[in-house]
């Protein structure tokens, strides 16, 4: 057998704890499937008194992750301490300039650095890879880099923030505000410290990025990633979309186009039978679409401590069996600068108004959409009450930008009694 592959570890919270368990439960295991026992020669975290419920007492302690990053026992560091600078960033530079090849679970750091660093990582002959960092359990980095390598990807797309797929399809189920689910999701420990990542799309927008660079050849840009979160989804939304046939959905969707790459994150509607619109709860799903293999879905835990070691260890095993796949699945030099799409794909559209009890009303709306060049697909309206009634319109495929127009024109009519909401029906 050849000699072990010692681990550092940095950050012994919910996925430290579980990439240790799995490396003590499974050692057996591991070692028969990479020819090599996996062992840990050092940990680090903020508080080494905390009880973790593990054993910690056979490994070395370093207050300090740069330390631990670069000790002559430690072949691989496994960086799960989180945070897009800070100790995270300061230990995978150290880590890389001193030739070590280093795993992270680490979304925002790449999302932020991840050109930098995989250069880096390339020019110290180490690998860098992020499994973890996106969709947790899901092998959704693997499946990309290596099981669609000879695919030309058209598409990618995922419900990638589990919380957000809470609390959507929670408002749902229970009838509930947005508010009281984000209290009940709060109280549940499912929001990241600053909830903003989470709700805000950030979250899921990281995890977006790394895999259009990936499926596209390109440098990570997240700020290229147009982004908007769950906060302005009222249970209305979400009750109307239903009766229409959709689900409201965090979605990432990220595809080149001949006007450059498009990628959003922003909540969207999907049709309630298809994959996506039947994810329930904080499950995630990555839909995958190549020249050769067509749509491929993979569903599965998006967080927690068990999925995401899982998704540690797939890394961890990779360096072990000597199977070196560059960071973004191509040597960094060869990523070109990603060039984001100024005009979405046209899509149809769901809008939902309320509408004053007038003679005529909803014509002066359809006329709004017709001035744009907007079709009308579906309409709905409810019953009224107090004197206004919701109308829900789904409209043929429309480009974004028409779509304001008609809106701005809306406003003018008179007729409204709020602005109207208006939401994407992605074809998924
Ligand atoms: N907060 C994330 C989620 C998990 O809810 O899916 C970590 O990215």
């Amino acid at each position: 057998m050849s000699s072990p592959l010692r681990l550092g570890i940095a950050g012994i919270g919910t996925v430290g704890v579980g990439t240790i368990r799995l490396v003590q439960r499974n050692a057996a295991m591991i070692a028969a499937r990479t020819g090599r026992e996996v062992t840990i020669s050092a940990v680090s975290a903020r508080s080494r008194d905390k009880d973790r419920g593990i054993r910690l007492g056979d490994y070395a302690w370093e207050d300090d992750p740069v330390a631990l990053a670069t000790r002559d026992d430690v072949d691989t560091f496994v960086e799960l301490m989180g945070g897009e600078n800070g100790p995270a960033r300061a230990s995978v530079e150290a880590a890389l300039a001193a030739g070590k090849d280093v795993v992270t679970a680490n979304k925002a750091l790449l999302a932020h650095h991840g050109q930098t660093l995989a250069e880096r990582a390339e020019a110290n002959g180490a690998v860098l890879r992020f499994e973890a960092a996106v969709a947790g359990g899901i092998p959704c980095v693997k499946a990309l880099t290596e099981g669609l390598a000879g695919n030309r990807v058209t598409r990618v797309m995922g419900v990638m923030n589990g919380t957000c797929n809470y609390i959507l399809t929670r408002m749902e189920s229970a009838g509930l505000s947005y508010d009281q689910v984000f209290a009940e999701a709060s109280d549940l420990g499912y929001l990241e410290a600053d909830p903003q990542l989470d709700v805000g799309g950030i979250d899921a927008g990281h995890k977006l990025a790394l895999l259009a660079s990936i499926a596209f050849g390109t440098q990570v840009d997240f700020d290229g990633i147009a982004l908007e979160g769950i906060e302005r989804i009222k249970i209305e939304d979400i009750s109307h979309a239903a009766d229409m046939g959709f689900r409201v959905k965090l979605l990432g969707v990220a595809q080149m186009t001949g006007r450059g790459l498009e990628a959003r994150m922003s909540p969207c509607l999907v049709p309630a039978g298809s994959p996506l619109g039947q994810l329930e709860g904080a499950t995630n799903m990555v839909v995958l679409e190549g020249d050769a293999v067509g749509q491929v879905v993979l569903r599965g835990a998006g967080a927690g401590e068990g999925p995401t070691a899982s998704a540690v260890m797939s890394d961890v095993i990779d360096i072990a069996r000597g199977i070196r796949v560059s960071t973004f699945g191509q040597p960094a030099a060869t990523l070109s600068r990603a060039m984001p799409a100024e005009v979405a794909t046209p899509a149809p559209f769901y809008l939902r108004m309320i509408l004053k009890d007038r003679p005529g009303a909803l014509a002066k709306i359809a006329a709004c959409l017709g001035d744009a060049g907007i079709s009308i697909d579906r309409m709905r309206q409810y019953d009224h009450a107090e004197g206004s009634a919701p109308v829900l319109i789904v409209t043929h495929r429309a480009m974004r930008r028409s779509l304001d127009e008609a809106i701005v024109a809306m406003a003018g009519t008179g007729v409204l009694e709020s602005d109207p909401v208006a939401l994407r029906i992605e074809d998924v």
